[in-house]
């Protein structure tokens, strides 16, 4: 904590000729800030977990191609740099594209940054007003991974209708499950469930199903790494089976995301590549071995949940039905 006001920082933010942003590896131990002197540092730090979460990705990103353009380099360059950091995350993609896009426009790639970084928190701030009124007073609720202000430039994308329901003096439940290997559910999402001053848990992620089975959940609500334009959600691994037992216990299952997570041009989830991590990160836990010598591990960092499970997708532009998407792909 900072002073005891962690919400007063951005996950990532431009200042002077530097990048900083929270070391999110050092959570909840440490609030530690990294400062990142060109693109290879901001590459190096999304690849490394250093700034994790689709859009504060893609904020990253943007601010990547504002050093490349201080430090004097090809900003082509630098994108196709960023764009290898990794695979599955769609913002990253719409971060760069639209920074590009408005240098060509004749703005400057540092105001082009600072534009999507604003823009980001606006997003955010709007899915928090849309979802607010799916958060009911006495609600249990279910969450994955890390979608909060973290995972954003600031205030979150499933964190944003918590905050909103609970400022409007609502009370409710968060069960966070934790989140192997990263533990981005214990380390961060309950660091700021605490912070919000939110009620909660942390759970194992094998405890969604005893959980649903025995009606202790009333809402699953998940962050998006990329939607497809049919609504196949791909986010982090261990989500599609949460999907399945919400459905299965008839239990509402919401993503929340800005509509910068959408890939129109991936007509199903088929077309979202799924990013494979490092062994290392299953077989050992904070340096320390948990698996045999030898033994090998599969790191698959997300899934797809087929749109059927989806409820509802809480946006920037409202809550939207998968069949809202498919007809906003055909009308572009
Ligand atoms: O591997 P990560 O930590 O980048 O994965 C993040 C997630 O899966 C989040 O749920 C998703 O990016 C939504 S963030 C608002």
């Amino acid at each position: 904590m900072l002073d005891g006001s962690p919400q007063e920082l951005r996950t990532v933010w431009l200042e002077g000729d530097t990048v900083r942003m929270i070391d999110q590896r050092a959570l909840p131990s440490a609030v530690r800030i990294l400062e990142l002197n060109d693109v290879e540092d901001v590459a190096r730090a999304i690849e490394g977990m250093a700034i994790r979460g689709a859009p504060a990705i893609g904020a990253a990103a943007a601010y990547g191609l504002a050093l490349a353009e201080i430090r004097g380099m090809d900003l082509g360059r630098a994108a196709a740099r960023l764009r290898r950091t990794r695979p599955t995350g769609h913002d990253l993609f719409a971060a760069i594209d639209r920074v590009l896009r408005e240098v060509e426009d004749g703005k400057t790639a540092r105001e082009a940054a600072e534009a999507y970084a604003r823009d980001d928190i606006e997003r955010c701030r709007a899915i928090g007003r849309h979802g607010k009124r799916l958060i009911k007073d006495g609600m249990r609720i279910l969450t994955h991974c890390n979608a909060g202000a973290l995972a954003t430039v600031d205030v979150g994308t499933v964190m944003a209708p918590l905050t909103a329901a609970k400022e409007a003096g609502r009370e409710f439940f968060v069960y966070a499950s934790e989140t192997r290997p990263y533990l981005q559910g214990s380390r961060l999402t309950a660091w700021e469930l605490g912070n919000a001053g939110i009620d909660h848990a942390i759970v194992v992620d094998a405890a969604a199903g005893l959980l649903l089975q025995r009606g202790e959940v009333d809402l699953v609500l998940v962050g998006a790494d990329r939607i497809a334009a049919n609504g196949d959600t791909a986010n982090k691994i261990g989500t599609y089976p949460k999907a399945v037992l919400a459905k299965t216990h008839g239990v509402p299952f919401y993503v929340a995301a800005p509509m910068t997570t959408v890939d129109f041009g991936a007509r199903t989830g088929r077309a979202i590549p799924i990013e494979e991590r490092a062994e290392d990160e299953v077989l050992t836990i904070a340096g320390v071995p948990v698996a045999p010598k030898g033994s090998r591990a599969r790191n698959f960092a997300f899934d797809v949940t087929p749109a059927r499970y989806i409820t509802g997708f809480i946006t920037d532009l409202g809550v939207l039905k998968p069949a809202d998407l498919r007809a906003r792909r055909k009308k572009r």
